[in-house]
């Protein structure tokens, strides 16, 4: 496109948009005029830093609104340092990534961060600046140049709640400038902190207590609800916003497509409040939206949300306006582990149920398990029908995927462990909480085949939702935990670290193999992939329903578009099952080609099937 088109695509995306910003930026800021020109400036001036191969891509999407809403997309999250050292060398194993079946790309924090206080790179202390032992700013870009060429969409942290204690605007606050201080939450004494403390929440109770620290230089307490050196930024100064905003289109023009809005329900804070999820949050969401809208029309914005269903679904906006693209689909990924554990799929059913009623334009991105630990937000009332109440049910599931419950073949280890509280998240590998480890350990055959059957399964449930399946680099490999961080004291206080061990290249040497685990879950894996993106039943767009199989050990996930049916059936149970399904149609088993008789479609433990019935072909039988 030449500039001048672009130019005026620009302005008439400006003008569609005006409006609303200027309304929303005078109702959070009020009536700042003169911040909202810089806003509007800053805006312009990004748009003119966008390179022209940007802009095109842009178009491109603009004119195909719904590109990432198909069923061809799978994403994978990796730390650089672990997969391949630098960016540079992500860049050399591409192929990999390709051969994955992967064209989404989520490199995990890599922008400057202080070593031993980074949480995981969460704590940024450059937001225009590589970690120089992962490369330089121009390496993203070419990584990024790469990726486009081969299709593969790329997404990265930005991390708006809390800068790092070093970054610029800290180190001058810490120094006693003023107008720096106002970009964080700074008091004189605890009088007001104390009063925060009576509503809000903690994040990790165990590994940093507490949503204020003292700052011995400043001589003041400063606001910091993640780490004590990961300092909260104050959104009510506009200058902190349009900095911010500005920053984040920096990596868009980076050719970074997807934005991961890192912990964004807590970005508005309020005395009285529990600080997440205020009105304010939806506002300013509302406003970046508008900011890539305008700026950069090609990029998506992804909400980290990792709240209960109610608090997450409004992260999507209204249909006139939106406000994140996608969203983690948190509540299911937990319901999930929950099965695996107690071989009952009531929940997961329930849980399902309300996710397929949502409206098709919901963009959701499924995973087994992150970076993160997972935490057991449960539909407790739900669950209490069935006499599981919160506490001694949340221990049973940390006993369980610990491998301390009898006859547990899982290996995880526990998060934040809160006694008073009888609270522990939890942290393990796919292929470690499957049983993987175990049975390797063991040497034991079978409980290894078991193990990388109900690993598949999972992932084959997986990519039955609607939405962006992602991968965590290593699972489609089943790697094990790593241990080796507790020797790491950086990382030793934060069991995070087991899951997010370094790629084993000689493990993957051996994917093609089927004889070995490796290659028996990696062939699994892309066959899956394949037929998930040949299959239209697969589309966002499909209808979804939860199919009666009479047996509350099998999940059953019915799918429909233009004529195709799926009917999906996990058997989460230990024993094997045979399921009666009264679904219309005949059926074929899409992996081995072979009729169903759907009177007794039997599933080994841990087993599942993919079933399709093509009425345009077969007429309604
Ligand atoms: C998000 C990240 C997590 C990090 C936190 C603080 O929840 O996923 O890893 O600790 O934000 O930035």
């Amino acid at each position: 496109m030449n500039h001048e088109c672009s130019r005026q695509a620009f302005l008439r995306r400006l003008e569609e948009h005006e409006d609303e910003l200027k309304g929303l930026f005078e109702e959070l800021y009020q009536n700042d005029r003169e911040s909202y020109e810089s806003f509007l400036l800053m805006l312009r001036h990004m748009w003119e830093e966008r390179g022209e191969r940007l802009q095109d891509l842009d178009a491109e999407r603009e004119s195909n609104p719904a590109w990432y809403k198909g069923h061809d997309l799978v994403g994978m999250q990796m730390y650089v340092k672990a997969f391949a050292g630098t960016l540079q060398g992500v860049r050399e194993k591409l192929d990999y990534i390709e051969d994955c079946g992967v064209n989404y790309l989520h490199l995990m924090p890599l922008l400057e961060s202080p070593e031993g206080r980074s949480d995981g790179g969460y704590a940024v202390s450059d937001f225009r600046k590589v970690q120089p032992e992962l490369g330089t700013m121009a390496d993203l870009a070419a990584l990024a140049e790469d990726c486009h060429r081969r299709h593969i969409a790329v997404c990265l942290d930005f991390v708006m709640n809390h800068t790092s204690e070093d970054h610029d605007w800290a180190r001058r606050a810490k120094a006693g400038e003023r107008a720096y201080q106002q970009r964080y939450f700074f008091f004189d004494d605890w009088e007001i902190p104390i009063r925060f403390e009576r509503t809000v929440p903690q994040v990790f109770p165990t590994t940093a207590p507490g949503n204020f620290t003292w700052n011995q230089e400043a001589q003041k307490v400063v606001m910091t609800t993640f780490y004590p050196y990961q300092w909260d930024l104050n959104y009510r100064n506009p200058a902190v916003f349009r900095d911010m905003t500005e920053n984040m289109l920096f990596l868009c023009n980076q050719g970074v497509d997807i934005i991961r809005l890192d912990a964004v329900p807590y970005i508005w804070k309020e005395l009285g409040t529990n600080c997440r999820n205020l009105p304010q949050v939806h506002s300013l969401v509302r406003i970046m939206r508008i900011a890539c809208e305008i700026v950069c029309p090609g990029t998506l914005l992804l909400g980290e949300v990792v709240m209960e269903p109610s608090k997450v679904v409004p992260y999507f906006g209204t249909v006139d306006k939106p406000e994140c693209h996608l969203l983690y689909n948190v509540t299911t990924m937990a319901s999930t582990w929950h099965t695996v554990a107690t071989k009952d799929v009531r929940l997961l059913r329930h849980q399902l149920g309300q996710v397929f009623a949502l409206p098709k334009e919901y963009g959701f991105l499924n995973y087994l398990r992150c970076h993160d630990d997972v935490g057991w937000g449960l539909d407790y009332g739900f669950l209490r029908w069935f006499g599981m109440e919160e506490v001694p049910h949340k221990k049973f599931l940390n006993d369980y995927l610990t491998g301390m419950w009898l006859g547990s073949p899982a290996r995880g280890e526990l998060y934040n462990n809160d006694p008073r509280l009888g609270d522990a998240r939890l942290c393990g590998t796919t292929a470690s909480l499957c049983g993987v480890e175990l049975a390797r350990e063991r040497n034991n055959g079978s409980l290894l085949d078991w193990a990388l059957r109900l690993d598949e399964m999972l992932h084959a449930y997986m990519f039955t939702l609607s939405g962006i399946p992602v991968l965590y680099s290593g699972d489609e490999i089943a790697r094990q935990n790593d241990y080796s961080y507790h020797d790491d004291p950086h990382k030793a206080v934060d069991s995070r670290w087991v899951h997010r061990g370094d790629m084993d290249w000689e493990a993957a040497e051996k994917r093609h193999d089927p004889e070995t685990a490796e290659g028996r879950l990696f062939t699994a894996l892309r066959l899956l992939e394949n037929l998930r993106a040949e299959h239209r039943a697969f589309d966002g767009a499909a209808d979804t329903w939860i199919v009666n199989t009479a047996n509350d050990s099998v999940l059953g996930i019915g799918r429909y578009y233009q004529g195709e049916k799926l009917v999906a059936l996990f058997n989460f149970g230990e024993r094997e099952a045979s399921i009666y399904t009264d679904e219309l149609g005949d059926f074929t088993d899409l992996l081995n080609g072979e009729r169903v008789d759907k009177r007794a479609v039997r599933l080994p433990s841990g087993g599942f099937r993919w079933m399709i019935c093509d009425f345009n072909r077969e007429g309604i039988t």
